[in-house]
């Protein structure tokens, strides 16, 4: 049987074969993801080429100790593919992400690419989102106000994520509120409602953006859905 590592880095060597030359690649965050970069390091040595956008400084570093080409998203028109991971996957392929906190330029990333893949362990799967505490970007200045309203609105208790007893803080400088939701009915509604508030960037909700999820199970069996 295969650890959870294992199955992630498993479905990730797959995937990295997705990547041709001169392809333009968004390149997820996170541990799966990790792998992912480890593998396409190997191909760049033996002469692969292609251009990676990456979606976290953490991403960017790894990219660059592996001598993969890093391009800025405003300096493409389009990406070929995008490849990441998530928190959660139901069976529509809505997702939750952000469990890295780089939730707003993974969505960003994806959004402007021909085709958003996901890599996941079974763990991912889920009849239903929101066990996972859906992230929340928001703007420091007054993120209580959006605290008060996410409690009084639907009656969940949106926790600060905090890092070494400080509030984290991504890369774009905004705070992140873990949102234990626990059952999401209509994540296409919810994900609306949640950026109409004021002082909220983006929230982890990826409604009817991944056109494919590579999934890797203990066995060693992948399948796509
Ligand atoms: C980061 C993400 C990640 O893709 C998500 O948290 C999954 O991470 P991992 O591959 O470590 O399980 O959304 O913001």
């Amino acid at each position: 049987m295969l650890t959870q590592d294992e199955i992630k880095q498993l479905v990730a060597k797959q995937a990295a074969q997705l990547v041709q030359n001169n392809m333009t690649v968004g390149i997820g965050t996170g541990s799966t993801v990790y792998w992912l970069i480890m593998e396409l390091g190997s191909r760049v040595k033996q002469g692969l080429f292609f251009r990676a956008i990456p979606t976290s400084k953490k991403t960017a570093t790894l990219c660059a100790q592996q001598n993969i080409p890093l391009a800025a998203l405003n300096d493409v028109t389009a990406l070929d593919i995008t490849i990441d991971g998530a928190d959660e996957i139901d069976p529509n392929l809505q997702l939750i992400k952000g469990g890295g906190g780089a939730l707003l330029q993974e969505k960003m990333v994806a959004a402007a690419s021909r085709e958003l893949f996901i890599l996941a362990d079974e763990t991912k799967l889920v009849r239903q989102l929101g066990k996972f505490p859906l992230p929340l970007e928001v703007i420091p200045f007054g993120w209580k106000q959006v605290q008060r309203h996410i409690q009084a609105t639907y009656n969940v208790k949106a926790s600060l994520r905090t890092k070494d007893d400080q509030p984290f803080v991504s890369d774009h400088g905004h705070y992140i509120l873990d949102c234990p939701f626990n059952k999401i009915e209509h994540p296409g509604i919810l994900t609306y409602d949640l950026n109409a508030i004021p002082g909220v960037v983006d929230n982890g909700l990826f409604i009817n953006m991944a056109d494919m999820v590579l999934v890797g199970y203990a066995d060693g069996r992948t399948e796509t859905l």
